[in-house]
């Protein structure tokens, strides 16, 4: 049994959790606390990297001291610290990353430095005893990566996008609308009430042989939409033809990526993850092709520390440490 307490600062969420677990088994989440900037950044239309750091440098201390009180756990009994050490924003990793490695260095406990992008692969297996075999699609406002996994910590890069990451386009396009930062949850309100067809929106790579993506093209088509003018079309009718058209091409990819690499099981992480007309799509695919759906809660969809935590247990039970004199790395890739 051993107990991680772990901190994630990579973006604009301050985050802090203590999960408590044993190898082999799933891993019991203590505390999770969050402390989200967003409607900071709401004002400047995104996320400003100055903002983000001093802000993480001023709630983490409470989120830790929360963190510990609520998951009734004294800060001695942890046996090893981790932070997410990349990718993201150099200056908000360092403030995580510094604060855990102090603490670890204070206690003579283990620090682990751990990939944001293995915190989200993994959080659907939180309540799992394994991770089994499959396909995993991570899609966030920083990243869309299709992986084949063998089993944790063994990942086959299949493709990603050689632009905006599916979430960037959905904050782009709801920017483009006049909706509120992060305009993914805002889309996806919106599109509720629109035509899905109201606009026949390109898909770009959707047929082509690779497994990598692209969505700046589609992104650009809304623009001059917009620019053209709507006719009698609505906002609701523009939001939905673009939500489906970045629905199917993550659906039509990463089934096609399932089949080709012969997995059984695909995976959805990360905070695009959330929306529902996604979820649905591609339940109703994988049902199709016989092939078991797995999703994470929605608490862990969107940048949380608990699957930093679950991840540095992981690889904990695997006798791994990361150095003090490690540095973070902002440009840092899963494999
Ligand atoms: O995983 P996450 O919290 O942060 C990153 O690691 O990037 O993902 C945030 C992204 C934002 O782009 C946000 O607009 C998007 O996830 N998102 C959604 C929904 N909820 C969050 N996109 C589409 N539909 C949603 N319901
Ligand atoms: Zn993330």
């Amino acid at each position: 049994m051993a107990l991680l307490l772990a901190i994630e600062s990579s973006c604009d969420e301050t985050a802090v959790a203590i999960v408590r677990g044993e190898a082999g088994c799933c891993a019991e989440i203590l505390a999770s606390e969050i402390s989200s900037q967003i409607p900071l950044h709401r004002e400047h239309g995104g996320v400003v990297p100055e903002l983000a750091s001093r802000n993480h440098s001023l709630h983490v201390r409470a989120l830790v001291e929360a963190a510990l009180a609520k998951a009734s756990v004294a800060v001695d009994e942890v046996d090893a610290f981790a932070a997410t050490t990349g990718p993201g924003l150099a200056s908000s990793l360092l403030i995580g990353s510094t604060v855990a490695k102090g603490i670890a260095c204070a206690l003579d406990r283990p620090f682990l430095g751990i990939n944001h992008l293995e915190g989200h692969l993994l959080s659907p297996f939180l309540d799992r005893s394994s991770v089994p075999p499959h396909l995993a699609l991570i899609v966030s406002g920083g990243h869309t990566l299709l992986l084949d996994v063998e089993r944790a910590g063994h990942y086959r890069r299949l493709g990603g996008t050689r632009d905006d990451a599916a979430g960037e386009a959905f904050d782009k396009v709801g920017k483009m609308l006049g909706l509120p930062y992060p305009g993914g949850p805002e889309i996806e309100k919106e599109a509720r009430g629109g035509n899905p067809a109201a606009f026949d929106f390109p898909r770009p790579m959707l047929h082509d042989p690779h497994l990598d993506f692209s969505f700046s093209g589609l992104k650009t088509a809304v623009l001059y939409t917009l620019e053209r003018g709507m006719g009698s079309a609505s906002r609701a009718d523009l939001s939905a033809s673009f939500q489906v058209a970045v629905i199917e091409i993550l659906v039509g990819k990463t089934l096609r990526a399932a089949r080709e690499s012969g997995r059984d099981a695909i995976a959805l992480s990360g905070g695009v993850s959330l929306n529902r007309a996604l979820r649905e799509a591609f339940e109703i695919a994988c049902e199709k092709q016989n092939i078991e759906l797995l999703t994470a809660a929605p608490a862990l969809c969107t940048d949380n520390a608990a699957m930093i935590a679950f991840a540095a247990l992981l690889r904990y039970f695997e006798g791994e440490t990361t150095s003090l004199e490690e540095d973070i790395h902002p440009n840092l890739p899963l494999v």
